[in-house]
């Protein structure tokens, strides 16, 4: 399949563009496009056909839900059985931005969508492409993130590129995406508000609104089976082996350097992912920055980046700082988790 890609920039949109892809979305084709956590693989969620297309795409297994994108609040009702008040509290908090909300289901949404279950993931992202988009499009958007089954989130056009051409209609280049991590998923269909995978907004920001939420407990515990199907598959892996490195932050320095040191008179080619903070105190292997622990917004927003960029040096093994379970860092440490396939080793 050719696929067209199509430029656009999110400060002075043309109009002319975003109807094109409309046109092919309400064809029943796929698209991909920026959002203001990652890029999104987006299909008309209504149409059961177009969706199988997503799934193929990325190779995803068929039991992990998706997620639909409106852009106004008129476009929820429909979607779903009720709107608790809990809800709208958070949705008026926290929408447009990176917040998906478990509600129970309307029997408009296909089965395909849901993974058969009776609830509904939604949200309305705060990009000004992605609204316009699914606004001329005048549907739901069923949107994954728009990576192949398995590899980090694409956080650029250049990492869509990669991972779709020729396998979908069309890839809006918008640039690069801000919050670099996924949405926060909270399910809100139950009894107990819970967190069922961290992201963009944090635990702390929920516990104003909500004293009461919880995390699921597969987040922190990987002996749970987690609630949110999508959670329980490897991802978010870089090709190399991935060692994580928690601790006291002299031990975990002190440590990458040991092992690098060994690991590169075994004759490997080691990548070192650290932090503006420490990445003077390596020398050996290929050393890459992920941001500021003063600042975790920037590790978030370069880490998919920076684990796709070890792929291009083909390293065969990264030796990755951990930041702190607080605030982003329990997304950033979720995903890192993952990327390791859970190899978390503690100095
Ligand atoms: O930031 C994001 O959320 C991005 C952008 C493109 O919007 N999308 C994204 O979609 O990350 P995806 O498909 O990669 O992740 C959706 C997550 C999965 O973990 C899935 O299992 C969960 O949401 N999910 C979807 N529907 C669910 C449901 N009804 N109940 C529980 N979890 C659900
Ligand atoms: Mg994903």
């Amino acid at each position: 399949m050719d696929t067209k890609i199509i430029q656009i920039d999110e400060k002075n949109i043309n109009e002319d563009l975003i109807l094109q892809a409309a046109n092919v979305l309400k064809a029943g084709g796929l698209v991909a496009f920026p959002t203001e956590t990652v890029y999104g693989l987006g299909a008309n969620g209504l149409d059961e056909e177009a969706v199988k297309k997503i799934y193929i795409a990325k190779g995803r297994p068929s039991d992990n839900p998706l997620i639909l994108h409106i852009s106004s609040m008129e476009e929820l009702a429909p979607l779903v059985e009720e709107i608790p008040d809990l809800a709208y509290k958070c949705i008026d908090r926290f929408w447009p931005g990176p917040l998906t909300i478990i509600f129970k289901k309307s029997n408009i949404i296909p089965a395909i969508i849901t993974a058969g279950l009776d609830s509904v993931a939604i949200r309305m992202p705060n990009h000004p492409i992605a609204l316009s988009l699914i606004k001329q499009a005048g549907v739901p958007i069923a949107a994954p993130s728009a990576n192949l089954s398995g590899k980090p989130s694409p956080t650029k056009g250049n990492h869509v590129i990669d991972d779709m051409s020729g396998k979908i209609d069309m890839i809006i280049d918008g640039g690069n995406t801000g919050v670099g991590l996924e949405s926060t998923v909270l399910d809100l269909s139950t009894d107990l508000p819970t967190i069922l995978r961290p992201g963009g907004v944090t635990l702390e920001d929920l516990k104003e609104f909500i004293p009461n939420v919880v995390q699921d407990g597969s987040i922190t515990n990987k002996e749970e089976i987690p609630k949110s199907p999508g959670q329980k598959y490897k991802h978010y892996a870089p090709s190399a082996e991935m060692l994580l490195f928690v601790g006291d932050l002299e031990n975990v320095v002190d440590e990458i350097n040991y092992r690098a040191n060994n690991l590169l008179k075994e004759g490997k080619r080691v990548g070192i992912l650290a932090t503006e903070e420490t990445k003077d105190k390596y020398a050996l292997g290929e050393i890459i920055v992920s941001g500021s622990r003063n600042n975790t917004r920037t590790i978030a927003h370069n880490l998919f980046d920076t684990l796709r960029r070890f792929d291009g040096l083909d390293v065969d093994i990264i030796l990755a700082e951990g930041v702190d379970y607080d605030y982003l860092g329990m997304a950033i440490m979720n995903r890192m988790i993952k990327a390791s396939s859970g190899k978390l080793i503690r100095v």
